[in-house]
């Protein structure tokens, strides 16, 4: 440590007694000269001498060189070719005796390019791509390849690169869409330029509805959603396709149309709903069944009726619905017994499935009767008064008719 500071000393010390008249340096605007560019360097010799110039240990050309006046002189690179660069030294024999020289090294170059390159790529995920970079330059271009402005991270076996510089995605997915930048720089000198390649990547599209059958009943207040799952890029569009009884003008969709919301749901909408996702690549369907109950509906072909005894009664009751209910004709009792009313032959019976008949009306049949619609969607019943003339409701309906089995779907119905 301590030897090598002597010796700087001892140095510093010989170039102020011995050199500092002599001080020699080149002077140029900038070590980098573009093809065909002019250049000149100035050498300043720092005293009086006979200054001459070599390129590479050998004399340069007669026609670059300039002398200003005894301490300097001028070297001329014009139209800079490749071969122009070097090293370029400045030799001084100088009056006071002794010869000095300095060096400056020109570096000439070729602009990278990138020619016939694609700024613009599309790609289908799922696909292994190659992106290229064509570079021109000299003397020796070098590649790099940034993503969105990082340092592109190569993933094992996924993103390589290659050999010619070109970039290898395997199996490409929608998150490598992006910015990727070629950049092609001069090898060891600061000059470079840069290629943004636009990369998207298209995924086609995919419908999806969760539910393949939606169950609903129909009423005023019945709102139903459906719902379809899309995905693909670029981002789909959406339609749908609904069953021609279907009033539309009931319908509300979201910004995207992934949903459809009907309000007031009627019998009429029922049927299948098909969701198309298409863009530019493919389109996909999904679909779901709209099943619209109805609640029953009972109505009669008359509220009440007075007859005399000996007539006949005969009342029909309309049931609907979705699915259609089962139709009963009950006898309600004082004490709220409900006695169920039986097709057959007997005096009071249902014909034909909806009419209540009973033959030789008797004071004793006179009060209320129920026509009730039994449905999965739910219940409903109106009742028909039934006066006899004279009125005197009995007590005691010791039978109305014939039963040979209980209605499962009616537990709470005594037997007559
Ligand atoms: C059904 O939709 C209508 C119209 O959008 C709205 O006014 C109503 O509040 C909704 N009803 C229910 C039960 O959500
Ligand atoms: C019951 O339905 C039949 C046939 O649909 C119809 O002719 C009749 O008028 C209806 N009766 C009532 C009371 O609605
Ligand atoms: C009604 O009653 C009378 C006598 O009570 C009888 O003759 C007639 O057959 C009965 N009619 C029916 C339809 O049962
Ligand atoms: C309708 O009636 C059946 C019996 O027939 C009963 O089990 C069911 O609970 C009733 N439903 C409603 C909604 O009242």
């Amino acid at each position: 440590m301590a030897e090598s500071m002597l010796i700087l000393r001892m140095c510093s010390i010989m170039l102020v007694l011995g050199f500092s008249e002599a001080k020699m340096e080149i002077i140029t605007s900038k070590p980098d000269l573009l093809l065909g560019e002019n250049a000149m360097l100035l050498c300043k010799a720092g005293g009086e001498g006979d200054i001459t110039w070599q390129k590479d240990g050998e004399d340069a050309e007669e026609d670059q060189i300039e002398k200003v006046d005894e301490t300097s002189s001028k070297l001329l690179i014009r139209n800079a070719k490749m071969e122009d660069a070097g090293r370029y030294t400045c030799l001084c024999d100088f009056d006071t005796g002794h010869i000095d020289h300095t060096s400056y090294i020109i570096f000439v170059y070729e602009r990278p390019s990138f020619g016939e390159t694609l700024a613009y790529h599309e790609f289908l995920e799922g696909q292994d791509v190659v992106i290229t970079c064509m570079v021109t330059g000299k003397p020796v271009v070098e590649v790099n390849w940034e993503r969105d402005h990082e340092k592109l991270h190569s993933e094992a076996g996924r993103i390589t690169r290659l050999k010619d510089n070109s970039l290898q995605i395997n199996n490409i997915n929608r998150k490598d869409r992006g910015t990727y930048t070629c950049e092609a720089k001069i090898k060891d000198r600061p000059i470079f330029e840069k290629l943004d390649i636009s990369i998207s990547v298209n995924v086609p599209p995919t419908a999806k509805i969760h539910e393949e059958v939606k169950k609903v009943t129909a009423g005023p207040e019945t709102n139903v959603s459906l719902r379809c799952l899309v995905e693909g890029v670029p981002q789909p569009n959406i339609i749908w396709t609904v069953p021609d009884s279907s009033d539309e003008s009931r319908y509300k969709y979201n910004s995207d149309k992934s949903e459809l919301i009907i309000s007031s749901v009627v019998r009429s909408d029922y049927g299948e709903y098909i969701c198309t996702a298409k863009n530019k690549i493919s389109e996909s369907s999904a679909m779901i069944m709209l099943d619209v109950s109805e609640h029953p509906v009972a109505v009669l072909s008359q509220k009440k009726m007075e007859l005399e005894p000996g007539q006949t009664l005969s009342v029909s009751c309309n049931v609907s619905g979705h699915p259609m209910p089962a139709l009963q004709w009950v006898r309600k009792t004082n004490n709220d017994h409900l006695l169920t009313v039986d097709a057959g032959g007997g005096r009071v019976r249902m014909e034909d499935g909806y009419v209540l008949v009973v033959d030789n009306v008797t004071s004793s049949d006179g009060g209320l009767y129920s026509c009730m619609a039994i449905s999965p969607a739910g219940n409903a019943s109106t009742d028909f008064s039934l006066q006899t003339w004279p009125g005197k409701a009995s007590q005691d309906v010791r039978t109305i008719g014939r039963r040979e089995s209980s209605s499962p779907q009616t537990p709470w119905l005594s037997k007559i």
